[in-house]
């Protein structure tokens, strides 16, 4: 049978930045997302990469020398691809905006919608916040500033060349009635609903420019209007015939507009289907604020992980954190979910019962018989799964995780070693089962972990359907380090 075959993105992070927790966040759920359905064995393509062709790019790098500014930009690219490296993140593919291969495909697709008839010249005036790279309308602003970047929006006056978006208005509204699942979650849908209702504009496609950006197919006096290079990295990077469309970009709700308005149209313009799903999440934020570097407040993902390890990062944001809404980081918050849940929940369980299979059976698991109260409830994991719920999906597998050290609690193997051998086997056994379900259920959410538990319970490899007793029987299992450490006060 062909392999079902899923597709993720995750948005192209502005390569002037540095990673920090809000766009690893993004990462981290993409990357579990990928990890899942690699194990549920459907044929993965995971894209990642870097949004390069910004304003922002140039005017960090401090000089008008195109060759200056690539060097800066490939000097940046080095720290994002260090954190994922060390976040042992998954991607298939990784784009920068730079790369040749996407450059020529932008000006394909610029062709294909001027060809459609869909580009024309005109004059733009009004507002445009630089850290958005987005236009804005009076009303948007707040004393004239932003209200993401809270500075102060310039006033542009151009001639530019514009897609003729307020075409598309009637299509997409049908297309969003026809197929709810196209923007999760339905809050962010009524309030795109909203906004197209109020009217969708013509937009501004390209920019006077000459020094950074890719050159305006249809007149080189211009560069490409970022977004319209940036939406594009999603077909240019993949094998389109495979891949196409995307099964779910996961985007940041600030970004929902553009995935949801213009890359739609954009995509019709070009003769493209649309991607299954536009899953937007909130922010991570700091005493509410949200965490941007143009707000001074960050915390770095690498430097985090040095004191807390990476997995506990990962944990944390992914289930700590509603997917779909706000969440604060707080360091406390991050030690409890340490303490607690990775150290005791997890880390006891494991440590207690390989201990067990020493002392009792000298390390060789024994020929017991499983019992049926410890089987997962997969299916309703694999339905959050399914619904992009991972936050939902961690929380199910930690409630096996409870209900395992609750068996444990209440058949008391110490005292069946005293009293009933028969009973302590099937006991031990079917422990020691439920320690590779985890094992299988925790790898997309924790993979160092996993990979830990792996090299304890003689793994070899393992996928979602191996979820079922049988394979640990007469098993040498090797008691290592503790998974976790606590974490003092
Ligand atoms: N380059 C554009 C995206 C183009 S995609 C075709 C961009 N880049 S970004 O670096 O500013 O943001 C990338 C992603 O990181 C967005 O999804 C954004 O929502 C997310 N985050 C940035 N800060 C964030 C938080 N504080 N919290 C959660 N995610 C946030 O926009």
């Amino acid at each position: 049978m062909a392999k079902k075959k899923f597709y993720v993105t995750t948005p192209i992070y502005y390569v002037n930045d540095n990673p920090h927790l809000g766009s690893a966040y993004t990462t981290f759920i993409a990357d579990t997302l990928a990890r899942y359905h690699r194990l549920k064995e459907d044929d993965v393509f995971f894209l990642t990469g870097l949004d390069e062709n910004s304003q922002k790019t140039a005017t960090a790098a401090k000089t008008e020398v195109r060759e200056d500014i690539q060097r800066y930009a490939d000097m940046m690219a080095v720290r994002w691809e260090k954190t994922w490296e060390r976040f042992g993140i998954t991607f298939n593919g990784f784009v920068r905006t730079t790369d040749p291969q996407h450059i020529t495909f932008v000006k394909e697709f610029i062709e294909k919608v001027h060809k459609k008839g869909d580009i024309y010249k005109g004059s733009y005036e009004g507002y445009y916040c630089e850290g958005c790279e987005a236009f804005y309308k009076e009303d948007d602003l707040v004393e004239k500033k932003c209200p993401l970047h809270k500075k102060e929006a310039k006033w542009l006056k151009e001639e530019n060349y514009f897609f003729k978006l307020s075409k598309y208005q009637d299509k997409l509204l049908k297309h969003i009635e026809d197929h709810p699942e196209f923007i999760l979650p339905e809050t962010r849908r009524n309030e795109i609903v909203n906004f197209i209702k109020t009217g969708l504009k013509d937009i501004s496609i390209s920019r006077p420019n000459k020094t950074w950006g890719i050159e305006f197919p249809i007149d080189e006096s211009q560069v490409v209007y970022i977004w319209f290079d940036a939406l594009t990295n999603y077909l240019s990077a993949i094998d389109r015939e495979k891949y196409w469309p995307a099964d779910v970009h996961i985007v940041g709700k600030d970004i929902q507009r553009f995935h949801c308005t213009m890359w739609p149209a954009m995509l019709w313009s070009a003769g493209y289907k649309l991607p299954k799903t536009v899953f937007s999440h909130g922010f991570i934020t700091v005493n509410g604020i949200k965490m941007s570097k143009s707000l001074d407040n960050v915390v770095k993902p690498i430097e985090l992980s040095k004191t807390y390890g990476t997995d506990a990062i990962r944990y944390y944001l992914l289930k700590e954190i509603p997917f779909g809404s706000d969440g604060d980081f707080s360091k406390n918050k991050l030690k409890s979910a340490i303490n607690n849940e990775l150290a005791n929940d997890l880390g006891n369980l494991v440590s207690r019962v390989l201990a067990m299979v020493e002392r009792y059976y000298q390390g060789t698991v024994p020929d017991g018989s499983f019992d049926k109260a410890l089987l997962p409830d997969v299916k309703k994991i694999d339905a959050h799964m399914e619904n992009i719920a991972p936050d939902k999906a961690l929380e199910s597998v930690w409630e096996y995780i409870r209900l395992v050290n609750k068996y444990v609690n209440d058949m008391q193997p110490w005292e069946l070693n005293k009293t009933d051998q028969a009973k302590l086997k099937d006991v031990v056994y079917s422990l020691v089962e439920s320690l590779r379900f985890i094992q299988i259920l925790i790898a997309p959410f924790l993979p160092e972990t996993a990979e830990k538990m792996k090299e304890q319970l003689k793994i070899e490899s393992f996928i979602w359907s191996d979820i079922k007793p049988g394979a640990m029987k007469g098993k040498k299992i090797s008691k290592g380090e503790n998974l976790f450490t606590k974490i003092e006060a």
